[in-house]
C-alpha cells in the first residue's frame, strides 16, 4: 500500500498501462475524513470487490465545517487508519494537507449544491454541502476513478454527490453502501467516540425512532403517521435535542409531505450532549410490504 500526500505523487502512481476506454471498471475511490471505523471499512471492502485498484482518500475538509471548534476537534488518526486499510488490500492512500488541496486558500470557484444544500442538514449547516461537493469534485479529478463508494448513512450527501455527477457529466458511477450498525442499532460514525457511556445509551433513540417510522410505513401508515411514530419514539429521550425527523425524496432530497407514495428516506438529526448525530432508513409508502 502506497501512502502519498501530494497530487504529483498521486499522478505518478495513477498511470495504468494498458487501460482502454471500455475496460471493466478498474479503479474505485473511497473518500473519507479519517478516524476510520467498520463503516468505512465496509466501503473499502465493497470497492475491493468491484475494482482492480482501490484508492482511499483521507482529508478533513475545512470547507464543509461551519464551526471552527468542530473542525479542530475532528479526530485525526492517520497511522491507525493506514493500519486498518493495509490488510484490506488498499492500493493507495491519498492523505493531502490543507495547503495541498487549497494552495491559494479558500477556492474562488466552488460547486453549489443548490436546493439540496438548503434543506435538512443543509439548513442546519449552511454551506456544508457546497464544501462537500467542492472537495468531492476535486478528489474525483485527482483520483480519476471509475467508481466512487459512499455510505448510505449520509443519505443527503450521497444524493448531492449523485446529482453533481449527473448534472456535471462526471464519468464516474456513484455506489451507495448500506449503513453499518453496532449490534444495538447505533449507526457507526467517527463522532461516536465523543459520546460518554450514558450519551451513547441515549443515542440509541435515533435508530429506534427510524425503526418505528419504517415499521409503521411498512404496514401501510401514511407519511404523517410514520413520522408521528418516529417522534413518539424520540420523545422517550427528552435529553436528546432533535433537529429534525423528516422524510425526503431519495433522488432530489426534497422533504416529502402529504399523500406521498413510493420510496422515501426517513432522516433524523439530533444532538446528544455536545455531539450531533445523523441517521436514516430507506422505506416505502404505499401498500403494506410483506
Ligand atoms: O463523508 C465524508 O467523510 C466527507 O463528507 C467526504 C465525502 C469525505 C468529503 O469530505
Amino acid at each position: 500500500m502506497r501512502i502519498v500526500h501530494t497530487a504529483d505523487e498521486l499522478r505518478g502512481l495513477a498511470s495504468r498501462p494498458g487501460r482502454r476506454a471500455g475496460d471493466r471498471a478498474s479503479r474505485a475511490v473511497v473518500m473519507t475524513m479519517g478516524a476510520l471505523h467498520e463503516g468505512h471499512l465496509a466501503l473499502v471492502r465493497a470497492a475491493r470487490e468491484e475494482a482492480d485498484e482501490v484508492v482511499v482518500t483521507i482529508f478533513v475538509n475545512p470547507l464543509q465545517f461551519d464551526d471552527a471548534a468542530d473542525l479542530d476537534s475532528y479526530p485525526r488518526t492517520l497511522d491507525a487508519d493506514c493500519a486498518l486499510l493495509e490488510p484490506l488490500g488498499v492500493d493507495v492512500v491519498f492523505a493531502p494537507s490543507v495547503e495541498e488541496m487549497y494552495p491559494a486558500g479558500d477556492p474562488v470557484v466552488t460547486v453549489a449544491a443548490g436546493e439540496i444544500g438548503r434543506v435538512l442538514e443543509g439548513a442546519h449547516r449552511p454551506g456544508h454541502f457546497d464544501g462537500v461537493l467542492t472537495v468531492v469534485c476535486k478528489l474525483l479529478h485527482m483520483t480519476q476513478p471509475d467508481l466512487a463508494f459512499f455510505g448510505q448513512k449520509d443519505a443527503q450527501q450521497i444524493i448531492a454527490v449523485r446529482t453533481m455527477a449527473r448534472d456535471l457529466s462526471m464519468p464516474v458511477r456513484i455506489v451507495a453502501v448500506p449503513t453499518v450498525r453496532d449490534a444495538d442499532g447505533l449507526a457507526l460514525s467517527s463522532r461516536n467516540v465523543f459520546l460518554s457511556a450514558p450519551e451513547r445509551a441515549r443515542a440509541l433513540v435515533l435508530s429506534r425512532a427510524l425503526q418505528a417510522a419504517d415499521a409503521a410505513a411498512r404496514v401501510g401508515a401514511d407519511l404523517a403517521e410514520a413520522l408521528a411514530a418516529g417522534h413518539a419514539a424520540l420523545a422517550h429521550e427528552p435529553d436528546v435535542e432533535v433537529d429534525y425527523l423528516e422524510a425526503l425524496d431519495p433522488v432530489s432530497a426534497v422533504p416529502l409531505e402529504g399523500d406521498y407514495r413510493g420510496e422515501a428516506v426517513i432522516a433524523v438529526a439530533a444532538r446528544v450532549g455536545e455531539t450531533r448525530l445523523i441517521d436514516n432508513v430507506v422505506t416505502r409508502f404505499g401498500p403494506p410490504i410483506d
